[in-house]
């Protein structure tokens, strides 16, 4: 009854990222459309239907748990479900419970995530330029993130910024950023931008920074140490041996670490997308709601791991796009 997740490619499903709302403070462009329509309430999982799916996946071997969203902070009510999902960590059924925030809400949220035994939080942040902030995130305010990112800190919170790298954007911020991370004791992710949504096609490959490029320029001036060590997610590290910090890559195109995938991604409204980079979903809202026994759910997860696909087809050679998803990306949290 209780075998665990294995897909088709013999991959073993152990790290569930659970959208917990569609909404944020924020318009990112490479994530959200300005003008976006969010869903009427009815729509979304309560907390107790996102408790009992997360447990069953929990119970089905998911070993690590990242809330997101949208913004997971914006969602009302959201740390009552930290607060019991803590007790999966208590179990020992869990190893991390975890959440990728833009930061903006971390001031007030920071101690409370440490009480239910958060350790580690992954914060969006792509520029240290106020005016280039507002740029990117639309509504955002640099100084608001900046406190969240220290109260953080100040609560034991271990901090990753993720910084998507956008040519012409951040670029000539890369030692910059590097320096800054380094000094506060966090690491540090690249991310290469993923054509989902609807921008066009002509911007999105002039955006295109190539982590490839960016890991030459950091060789340049660092002495890059290869780590073997994985947090569970797709990045890899380097140790930069002068500030001995780590810097970590997602490489979706340059590099494809489909192979080695073990996660899954549910949405506020209770989608399973089995791949970031694939259109194809389950629906287990039905299964939830049509009965307080978690069996049909059971079979409904199951059925949907027995068709995750090898992985995306994100591809921009030749200076064109294929592989896009036309969902935005606030849709499954990343
Ligand atoms: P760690 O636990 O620190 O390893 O975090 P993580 O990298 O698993 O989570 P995070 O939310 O920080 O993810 C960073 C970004 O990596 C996501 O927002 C996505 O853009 C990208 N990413 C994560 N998983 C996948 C994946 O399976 N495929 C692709 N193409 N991109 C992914
Ligand atoms: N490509 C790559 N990363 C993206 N993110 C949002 N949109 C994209 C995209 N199109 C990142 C955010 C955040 C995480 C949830 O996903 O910056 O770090
Ligand atoms: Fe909001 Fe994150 Fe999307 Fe930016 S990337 S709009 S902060 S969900």
């Amino acid at each position: 009854m209780n075998t665990p997740l294995i897909d088709p490619f013999a991959r073993p499903i152990s790290y569930l990222r659970v959208s917990v709302t569609d909404r944020c403070d924020f318009r990112c462009v490479y994530c959200m459309a300005e003008n976006m329509t969010f869903l009427p309430k009815a729509e979304l999982l309560t907390l107790e239907e996102l408790d009992r799916l997360c447990s069953t996946f929990i119970r089905l071997g998911v070993r690590k748990l990242r809330v997101t969203g949208g913004e997971p902070l914006v969602r009302k009510g959201i740390m009552t479900f930290f607060r019991t999902m803590k007790r999966h960590l208590d179990s020992g059924a869990l190893d991390e419970l975890t959440l990728t925030t833009n930061g903006s809400q971390l001031g007030r949220f920071a101690q409370e995530l440490v009480d239910c035994g958060v350790r580690r939080v992954n914060v969006s942040l792509d520029t240290l330029d106020e005016a280039k902030f507002a740029r990117i995130t639309r509504w955002g305010r640099l100084s608001q993130v900046l406190d969240g990112i220290e109260a953080a800190q100040r609560a034991g919170l271990r901090v990753k910024i993720n910084a998507v790298a956008l040519k012409g954007v951040n670029e000539d911020e890369l030692f910059e950023m590097v320096e800054w991370c380094a000094a506060r004791d966090m690491d540090l992710t690249f991310i290469e931008v993923m054509p989902m949504g609807d921008l066009g096609e002509e911007d999105r490959i002039d955006q295109f920074w190539s982590l490839r490029d960016l890991r030459a320029q950091l060789s340049g001036t660092y002495t890059l140490h290869d780590l073997a060590e994985r947090t569970g997610g797709p990045a890899s590290y380097v140790r930069l041996q002068e500030t001995g910090s780590k810097v970590g890559f997602i490489t979706p195109l340059t590099h494809n670490f489909c192979e080695s995938c073990n996660r899954v991604r549910v949405t506020c409204t209770g989608e399973l997308f089995m791949c970031l980079g694939q259109e194809d979903r389950a629906d287990l809202r039905a299964p939830l709601r049509a009965s307080s026994d978690d069996g049909a759910l059971e079979r409904a997860i199951r059925e949907a791991i027995s068709r995750k696909p090898r992985g995306h087809d994100f591809d921009y050679s030749r200076q064109h796009v294929a592989g896009q998803v036309s969902r935005h990306m606030s849709h499954t949290g990343g």
